[in-house]
């Protein structure tokens, strides 16, 4: 293990964001070990890193962030010094159905591994770091202007947010009481490929493919601002490598969108990919029932990230839908495999009642 410049656990890297995050760091840092700890729920799915998973610095272990027993594990057998923590359970509606399991993997699994990291860091902070990923949501909604900063105070409205708000609590405390070396970063809706279709961008491609409803919550009015996952991917990078330590960033992609907007022009770009007539896919919207207590705008001024560390998106969302529509179209065995079992009881929990 001496051979590899750092040693860094990932957590949750068969997950949507994850999946990106060790293929960056795996092809680009070859000096670097990856352990990918993953419990491979619902959303994790090892296909996602076929393309990878063969390199000589990768190390997959399955299992669960919420066991302590595991977590140790991973820091003796591996010398882990850096972490870098996207596993969790990450959708609002799953948990607005099932609230403690996000309690548990998101509060309980990241806690967990805080103190594994503690108890196992006991010299030369400067070699160390635990990053923890996190999400706008934890800023609580917006109203028409405004955006969140990295002083906004936390007004978390959902059972994820406030797990995921609470986790990022737990990360701070970790920094203040036992000078554990932690970067936060806080970041707006991803979309690119792999993501998981019980999410808006992919279950309406699935849905506009099938010619099924495409389900729009309330009145469509609500609003998201979109980052292609690898533009995120990219920031946690840099944020890694360069980011100060104790310090939070905010991630955005500049690029806010109503959802009935953003749903109209994914029905127009696939209306010509399909070559469907103008309109034809459109027909397919249905408003139905609005998600509880749901948040109405999000909005990031990623302007600390930009100033300090340079960074900014590099797609225009066109663009990035274009792809992104494109590999769903190129990859319908991989959206069989995930929409298969599971994915259709709770497809029709979630849809059958709105
Ligand atoms: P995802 O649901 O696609 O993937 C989560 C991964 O975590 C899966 O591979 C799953 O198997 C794994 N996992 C879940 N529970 C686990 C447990 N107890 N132990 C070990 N592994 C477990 O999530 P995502 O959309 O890729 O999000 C990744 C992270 O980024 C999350 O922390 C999320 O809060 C955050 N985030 C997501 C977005 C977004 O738009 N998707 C935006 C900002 C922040
Ligand atoms: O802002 C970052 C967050 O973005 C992440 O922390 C979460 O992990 C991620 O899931 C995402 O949360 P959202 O709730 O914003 O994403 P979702 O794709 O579930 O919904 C996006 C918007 O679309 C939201 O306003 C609800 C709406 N929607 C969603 C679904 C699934 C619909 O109108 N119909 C749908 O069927």
């Amino acid at each position: 293990m001496l051979e590899y410049s750092k040693k860094i656990l990932i957590t949750g890297g068969a997950g949507f964001i994850g999946s990106h995050v060790v293929r960056l760091f795996l092809t680009k840092y070859p000096e670097y070990l990856i352990v990918n700890l993953d419990a491979v729920t619902y959303a994790g799915n090892l296909e996602n890193l076929k393309d990878v998973d063969h390199l000589p610095n990768y190390r997959f272990e399955h299992g669960d962030i919420v066991d302590e027993k595991t977590v140790d594990s991973m820091f003796v057998t591996y010398k882990i010094d850096h972490v870098i923590h996207l596993a969790a359970e990450s959708h609002v509606d799953r948990s607005i159905m099932d609230p403690l399991s996000f309690v548990k993997t998101n509060v309980l699994g990241t806690s967990v591994l805080l103190n594994a990291a503690k108890n196992s860091w006991k010299d030369k902070p400067e070699e160390k770091l635990f990053y923890h990923v996190s999400t706008d949501e934890v800023y609580g909604t917006l109203g028409k202007t405004g955006y969140f900063t990295e002083e906004t105070a936390y007004d978390p409205r959902s059972p994820y947010s406030a797990s995921k708000a609470a986790s990022d609590h737990f990360v701070m405390a970790y920094h203040h009481t036992y000078h554990l070396p932690v970067i936060i970063s806080n970041c707006s809706n991803n979309y690119g490929s792999h993501h998981f279709p019980e999410k808006l961008i992919p279950l309406m491609i699935n849905n506009i493919l099938n010619n099924k409803p495409l389900p729009v919550y309330g009145k469509g009015e609500n609003v998201r601002d979109w980052l292609w996952v690898d533009d995120h991917a990219r920031a946690i990078d840099l944020i890694f490598h360069k980011g100060r330590p104790g310090q939070k960033y905010n991630i955005g992609g500049f690029n806010e969108w109503k959802n009935i907007d953003l749903v109209k022009l994914l029905c127009r770009i696939m209306n010509k990919k399909l070559g469907r007539a103008e309109g034809e896919s459109e027909k397919l919207i249905t408003y139905v029932k609005d998600r509880p207590g749901h948040d109405l705008r999000y909005a990031i001024d990623a302007g600390k990230l930009n100033r300090e560390l340079g960074w900014k998106p590099s797609l225009s969302f066109e663009e990035g839908l274009e792809k992104t529509v494109d590999w769903y179209l190129q990859n319908q065995e991989w959206v069989r495999h995930v929409t298969s079992g599971e994915y259709q009881k709770y497809y029709n929990e979630q849809y059958a009642k709105r």
